[in-house]
């Protein structure tokens, strides 16, 4: 380190340069060491600065002859000085570790928006007693359409624009693979797996063959939700979908229910809530109509319990719990996407799928 000021031996050129070098060094070991003002009081301190002593101990008793090679030595070391005060984060390693680089700060991830939208959708559910059920991205067209009463050629297919597997052609219609279109694959599948009473939702992922634009993404998120029992009416239906809008959008929210026409459910019903933005006054995000369409719902057709009776019966299952004779049930729909749209007014389906931390961050 920097060491007291000793006297030259010589003012040569060779001794001088020696002399020079050193100092340099000790410049360059003593800026990484210190902070900022520490370091130039050391060196330019104007009483007890190390310039300060070096100019009187040699340039003061230095030869006429010497003044001047001692001179822009001088001035260099003092440049190198000030080059080194000014550009702080270009100081050198000391001792391996440079601390004047900026630490690495990961800060903690968040959950996605449309993973907390489907979590609270799920949770309002789970305290009415419901349970989570999931099912397969991949599935078979049994599940996806047949057993939901879209019969094979049936124009209701159209209405959901399928992703097909390749290679499927040489299996029997029924096994044939696709993206799944909806979540309601997913109530087949848990009325094989036992019998009622059955109180389910069922979050996940599905995949349409749509073109991406401000409210559509071929693919997105459904929370799906199926109710079997004895004696289930549409009054049930109602009053379970009207206390699910107001827990999820608050309790000043009303619901009304529209016809409309699902293949597995009848009667079919959307379901549409005063817009939380107008408070149903009319406005530019509900297109002036005070209302804002949510969800489609319904009682299950008996054909979806006939076709579930049947399945069980051919799985060597009990055939009997799932007699339309004997139970009823409702079901419904909801895009995830669109809920958490409402609730946090983003225009743009597609910022919940860029990754674009600018705005993630707004969640956090
Ligand atoms: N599966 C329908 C869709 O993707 C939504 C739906 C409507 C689900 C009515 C239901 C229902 O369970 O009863 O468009």
């Amino acid at each position: 380190m920097t060491d007291a000021i000793h006297h030259l031996s010589a003012y040569d050129d060779v001794t001088l340069d020696q002399a020079f070098a050193t100092l340099a060094a000790e410049v360059t070991s003593s800026v990484s060491l210190q902070d900022p003002e520490a370091f130039r009081l050391l060196w330019l301190g104007r009483k007890q600065g190390r310039l300060k002593l070096i100019s009187d101990a040699w340039l003061k008793s230095a030869p006429a002859e010497a003044r001047k090679p001692l001179g822009i030595r001088f001035n260099q070391l003092k440049q190198q000085i000030e080059v080194a005060l000014e550009a702080p984060v270009a100081k050198p390693a000391a001792q391996g570790i440079d601390i004047t680089l900026p630490s690495t700060i990961r800060t903690p991830g968040i959950p996605h928006p449309l993973l907390t939208t489907m979590d609270r959708v799920v949770e309002v559910f789970h305290h009415l007693g419901y349970s989570t059920s999931l099912g397969p991205q991949v599935e078979s067209d049994f599940y996806n359409f047949e057993a939901l009463n879209f019969p094979p050629n049936h124009p209701a297919r159209d209405t959901q624009d399928t992703l097909q597997i390749a290679g499927q052609s040489s299996k029997p219609s029924r096994d044939r693979l696709l993206m799944r279109t909806h979540t309601s694959p997913v109530q087949i599948r848990s009325m094989l797996e036992g019998p009622p009473p059955l109180r389910i939702v069922i979050p996940g992922k599905v995949h349409r063959n749509d073109a991406a634009d401000a409210t559509h993404s071929p693919i997105f998120h459904q929370v799906e939700g199926l109710c079997v029992d004895t004696n289930i009416t549409f009054s049930d239906l109602k009053g379970t979908l009207d206390h699910a809008m107001r827990a999820l959008f608050g309790s000043a929210v009303k619901t009304r229910f529209f016809p409309s026409f699902f293949p597995f459910t009848e009667p079919s019903a959307d379901v549409q809530i005063s817009c939380i933005f107008c408070n149903g006054k009319g406005c530019r995000k509900c297109k002036h109509s005070g209302w804002i369409e949510l969800l489609g719902c319904g009682m299950v057709d008996p054909a979806v319990f006939e076709a579930v009776t049947a399945e069980r019966r051919r799985l060597g299952l009990d055939p009997t719990p799932y007699d339309p004779a004997r139970i009823s049930g409702f079901a419904f729909g909801m895009g995830v996407e669109r809920i958490a749209m409402i609730l946090h007014g983003v225009s743009d389906i597609g910022q919940f799928y860029t990754g674009d931390l600018r705005f993630l961050e707004q969640f956090a």
